[in-house]
């Protein structure tokens, strides 16, 4: 028999997700309740001033916070083991968020150079803008991040593993020299899933999401998150969400939140697939490097083995004959779609060098490891031999 008074975080990941943060309203239902308001009715005048003077904890106004955004937020705690979160209408809310909160003019921020494009966008061309310059370096030259350390660093910014060459950084290495320099670190950690990595409990301050990915699951709708602890939400994002309104919409933060319940069952199963369709393609001879991050030829296998738990549903490779080969290949698929989403139930191929990673032009892309022959595949929920099979067909054609 459960052991009722067991609470909710001595609970394992996959019944956290399930039960974690559920607030019933007084009709008891089962399935959370979506809360379409903007605003929220006071009982009498002194009960909106204690709210708004903060003396009371309600819900204020939809862009400070709502009851399906706060269900959503308290179930990613639960999750990712951070103490605080807070919900935005994308992933690059988040980010943005996660930056624009810590810094102010005259502070300086080092990143990775290898970042999904967006990303790099605001460390490259929009933080500039507001007197933080950025340095960029090798994720994984940790000399480098070193050598980059200003007095005035305050953050350090990475995703591992990275969009879309895999490539694995070392978090606990990095969050040492940031905070050796008095900086925070951020990692971006869509594409390892909170159930496969967990930044904090490898030294970094902040974690930042795409739920539009596998959170979602299934391509429905944008939204991002920010975890760290109490302090770390508290003094850097709650204030510039609020004032600012990234908000993400209740429907959004429903969907993410009845997401997260099929999380680990979807993860498993498309890591499972994503596992045998890295081994397959790198048995094919018209197939020149495959990168996934638990492979032993993988670059960085030995820090995806100690950082990770698995190595994620997505199958980075180079077909032979650059971008003619790589289009015709992808043109000849028919389950697997030609998109730019990952982590959804759906099968996904997409092009960096022409989409996602299309902006920061050729010599960036040759910098990072993207050639016109690199194809990023998120593979999906379908039976693996059929994606098997239609992967073979499209080798054929090369
Ligand atoms: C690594 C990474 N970070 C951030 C984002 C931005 O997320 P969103 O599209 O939800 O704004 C994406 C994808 O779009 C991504 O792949």
């Amino acid at each position: 028999m459960a052991d009722k008074t067991k609470s909710p975080k001595d609970w394992r990941p996959a019944t956290r997700m399930v039960h974690a943060g559920s607030i019933r309203s007084q009709f008891g239902e089962m399935s959370e309740a979506m809360f379409l308001t903007q605003g929220f009715v006071y009982p009498d005048m002194e009960s909106a001033e204690a709210r708004f003077k903060g003396e009371d904890a309600g819900f204020i106004y939809a862009r400070y916070g709502s009851p399906t955004a706060a269900m959503f937020e308290q179930r990613m705690c639960a999750l990712e083991g951070a103490e605080a979160a807070r919900s935005t209408a994308s992933g690059m809310a988040a980010v943005t968020a996660a930056m624009m909160g810590q810094l102010r003019a005259g502070d300086h921020i080092v990143a990775a150079k290898a970042l999904f494009g967006s990303c790099r966008y605001v460390v490259e061309e929009l933080l500039p803008r507001f007197g933080v310059p950025c340095t960029l370096v090798d994720g994984t030259d940790y000399a480098q991040w070193q050598a980059a350390m200003r007095p005035n660093t305050k953050v350090l910014f990475l995703e591992s593993p990275t969009n879309p060459q895999l490539e694995i950084i070392d978090i606990r290495r990095v969050a040492d020299i940031a905070h050796a320099g008095g900086a925070t670190l951020v990692v971006d950690n869509v594409f390892a899933t909170p159930l496969l990595q967990s930044p904090l409990e490898l030294g970094a301050d902040c974690v930042v999401y795409s739920a539009t990915k596998h959170i979602d699951g299934q391509g429905r709708c944008l939204a991002g998150v920010i975890l760290g602890s109490e302090e770390f939400i508290t003094t850097h994002v709650h204030n510039f969400l609020r004032q600012t309104g990234p908000s993400v919409s209740p429907f959004n933060a429903w969907v993410m939140l009845k997401g997260l319940e099929t999380l680990p069952v979807r993860v498993t199963q498309q890591m499972r697939s994503a596992e045998k369709i890295a081994d397959f393609l790198a048995a094919q001879p018209q197939v020149a490097r495959v990168l996934y991050p638990t492979r032993k030829d993988h670059p960085q296998h030995d820090i995806a083995m100690k950082q990770m738990k698995g190595g994620g549903t997505v199958v980075a490779f180079d077909v032979k004959g650059g971008k003619a080969e790589a289009f015709r290949f992808a043109n000849t698929l028919s389950i697997i779609k030609i998109s730019n989403n990952i982590g959804d139930a759906k099968s996904i191929m997409t092009h960096p060098a022409t989409t996602t990673h299309q902006r920061i032009g050729p010599a960036a892309r040759a910098e990072i490891g993207i050639g016109d022959g690199l194809l990023r595949y998120s593979v999906g929920l379908e039976d693996v031999d059929d994606l098997i099979e239609d992967l073979s067909a499209g080798l054929a054609t090369i």
